[in-house]
């Protein structure tokens, strides 16, 4: 089930510090420089210690609403420096004459310290704040995929039951031959003890193999019964190209979404038919992961028409030879090395259990469609057992 597993971006918590640090520099720099320049300024317009003491304030303000808390400060610092040389009587040098500018020096040191404060603390909250949301989006998403990935392993057994079947009954037929040559044995009129012991020690060989099979079978069935809740059907497309944006920014592909803003409701399993949408999107984008040339185009399209509602999966791969287009929805069937080719019979399965239709059809120009029906109005003889 390698395509269901998909890889968390790694943290780049010591990279995301180198970065701050820069950050930090070029903010104090950029407040620097600023503050620079609005000295000249006010020195050229000849303006008293009054207005440049507002001036200098405000930009203060407006650095520690971008900048970081350290840049504020530095910058507050020169900021004090400055008035002291330049607009304080005895101009050009750190002494002041007036104890009122000296006060009215101390007071801009006081005010822009508070507000660097506290515009820090408000910021360092808000990042502390959208850090929290992400961790539980992350964690939502991780609950996600755990489920998707247990539903799949779950229809993964209804499908292997026929090729598992096969597997038990080569032991069993190999039991009931063996205890018929044993029975003939033992049968004779002088029974061969040693023959019969042979061929009841291969029953019980053939015994082990069988139970084998089943334990194994039983390991993997943990099933739940599907459920039939009424579902937004759009809703269950958007929570899922959530959880493959990831793929599709890796896989360059350029997703386009049509959702029909009447979809009525269906009864249907909604992590099931997620689990559909899923295997289809992530085929289109490996069958696309080698398109050059053209753009990789995947459009995921909703409607309903008389009493089903549609899904379509379009993409711009190569395609899909007309004489496989049948044989894709096959149990085993892939083209792929690393590939089960259990994803579409599983999609088919769950499909048709909730008494739907799924088939592929030749896009134009390039690629396949997949699409597929699902019944707004239950009969009461269709299958839901699933
Ligand atoms: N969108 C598609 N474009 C082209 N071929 C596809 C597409 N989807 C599925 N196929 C073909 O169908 C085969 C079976 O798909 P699937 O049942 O999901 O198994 P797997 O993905 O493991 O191969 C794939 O190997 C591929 O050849
Ligand atoms: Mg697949």
């Amino acid at each position: 089930m390698g395509s269901l597993e998909y890889a968390t971006p790694p943290l780049v918590a010591l990279n995301g510090r180198a970065r701050g640090y820069w950050r930090g520099v070029v903010q104090t720099l950029a407040g620097v420089a600023a503050l620079a320049l609005l000295t000249f300024v006010c020195d050229r317009l000849g303006l008293n210690l009054a207005t440049a003491l507002c001036l200098f304030l405000t930009l203060i303000i407006l650095l520690s609403l971008w900048g970081s808390f350290v840049a504020s400060a530095v910058v507050s610092l020169v900021a004090v420096a400055s008035l002291d040389y330049y607009f304080t009587p005895p101009t050009f040098t750190f002494q002041i004459s007036d104890p009122f500018d000296g006060i009215a020096v101390v007071l801009f040191l006081t005010t822009s310290g508070v507000i660097t404060a506290l515009v820090s603390r408000a910021r360092s909250r808000t990042d502390q704040l959208v850090l929290e949301a992400n961790l539980r989006a992350e964690e939502a998403l991780r609950q996600a995929q755990a489920e998707l990935a247990h539903a799949n392993r779950v229809m993964l057994v209804g499908e292997m039951t026929a090729s598992i079947a096969h597997e038990i009954n080569q032991p069993l037929t190999g039991v009931v031959s063996n205890a018929g040559t044993a029975l003939r044995y033992l049968a004779a009129q002088t029974p061969n003890l040693e023959e019969a012991r042979l061929y009841l020690g291969l029953i019980a060989r053939d015994g082990k193999r069988a139970a084998e099979v089943i334990r194994r079978i039983r390991a993997l069935v943990k099933k739940m019964p599907p459920r039939s809740d009424l579902l937004d059907l759009n809703e269950a497309i958007r929570e899922v190209i959530a959880l493959t944006q990831n793929e599709l920014q890796r896989g360059s592909v350029k997703l386009e979404t049509r959702l029909s803003s009447e979809l009525p409701l269906v009864p249907a399993d909604r992590v099931q038919l997620q689990q559909v949408i899923l295997n289809l999107i992530v085929n289109a984008v490996e069958a696309m992961s080698d398109v050059g040339g053209r753009p990789r185009e995947l459009a995921v399209s909703s409607g309903s028409e008389s009493n089903d509602v549609f899904v379509e999966v379009r993409d711009s791969g190569p395609g899909v030879d007309p004489a496989n287009l049948d044989r894709l929805f096959q149990s085993f069937f892939t083209t792929k090395p690393e590939g089960m080719g259990m994803g579409l019979s599983i999609c088919r399965s769950i499909i048709e259990a909730h008494g739907g239709r799924l088939s592929a059809t030749p896009n134009e120009p390039h690629g396949v469609v997949f699409r597929f029906t699902l019944p707004t109005v239950v009969d009461d003889g269709a299958d839901h057992a699933g």
